[in-house]
């Protein structure tokens, strides 16, 4: 169901605390010769520590309970021992937990040692595509209102929007309707209901928004070769306002 109920919403926000820390403990691991299996194995068991399961692994035969991508990478990146984080790269995390069939899904990108300033830009502007999406977004308007905010934000900043991917209802199944675009108009889309949860989840380029897939049929990656952010947040809508359940404690906390 698009609309949750009160037993519901509780099992949400415990799967997105078991994500948020999951994050935080990937975030802790970040470093110059670290492997992204490596990262992924820690958060795996962090995830089953705290009482949580990882819905990703197996899901539609992957691999990994994280998907960990690279720069160029968009998403969907799967761990490997090849794959050794560098100085100036950026690495995106993206967690999904479940606790008791409920599911949370966040994602950020980390810094590597020290990145360009372009780059920091890109990571920063992704993120502020997040906030600037739920900004002016209420239960009653469409779903595009968050698509359009993030949509012009990226652009007016000379970034790309990745069309072929999106954010999405969450709940039981990690991926439920309605589908959440990174651009479009603001009359588009479904209509926010109270008690919806959310995952919104800009996808930015540098360059030119057409993505490739690896012959290992997930990765996506760039098909100009430059480097791409992704921000994610599992929100909940209510008649008050929208909470936002993957945030880091020392992170700012929007509710209206
Ligand atoms: N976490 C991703 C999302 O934001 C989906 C993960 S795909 C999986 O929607 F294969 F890893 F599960
Ligand atoms: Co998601």
């Amino acid at each position: 169901m698009i609309q949750k109920t009160p037993q519901e919403i509780a099992l949400i926000k415990k799967a997105c605390e078991i994500t948020r820390d999951a994050l935080i403990h990937a975030k802790s691991l970040i470093r110059e010769g670290i492997s992204t299996f490596d990262i992924d194995k820690s958060i795996e068991k962090f995830i089953i520590d705290s009482g949580g399961q990882t819905p990703c692994k197996g899901y539609m035969g992957y691999p990994s309970a994280s998907c960990i991508s690279v720069n160029n990478t968009i998403v969907h990146g799967i761990p490997s021992k090849d794959i050794i984080l560098k100085n100036g790269d950026i690495v995106s995390v993206d967690i999904v937990a479940s606790y008791k069939g409920y599911c949370g899904d966040a994602t950020r990108t980390y810094f590597v040692g020290e990145v360009s300033d372009e780059v920091k830009k890109l990571v920063r502007v992704t993120k502020e595509c997040f906030f600037k999406g739920i900004e002016n977004a209420r239960v009653g308007d469409h779903i595009g209102k968050i698509s359009h905010a993030i949509q012009q934000h990226a652009e007016s900043n000379g970034f790309s929007v990745v069309r072929e991917l999106c954010g999405h209802g969450i709940g039981k199944k990690m991926h439920e309707p309605p589908e959440v675009l990174n651009y479009g108009k603001e009359t588009g889309g479904a209509v926010i209901k109270e008690n919806m949860t959310i995952a919104i989840e800009p996808m930015i380029n540098m360059g030119k928004k057409e993505i490739a897939l690896l012959p290992d049929d997930w990765t996506v990656v760039t098909r100009d070769g430059k480097p791409s952010a992704h921000y994610e947040n599992t929100v909940l809508f209510t008649t008050r306002g929208v909470e936002v359940l993957t945030l880091e404690s020392d992170d700012e906390y929007y509710s209206r």
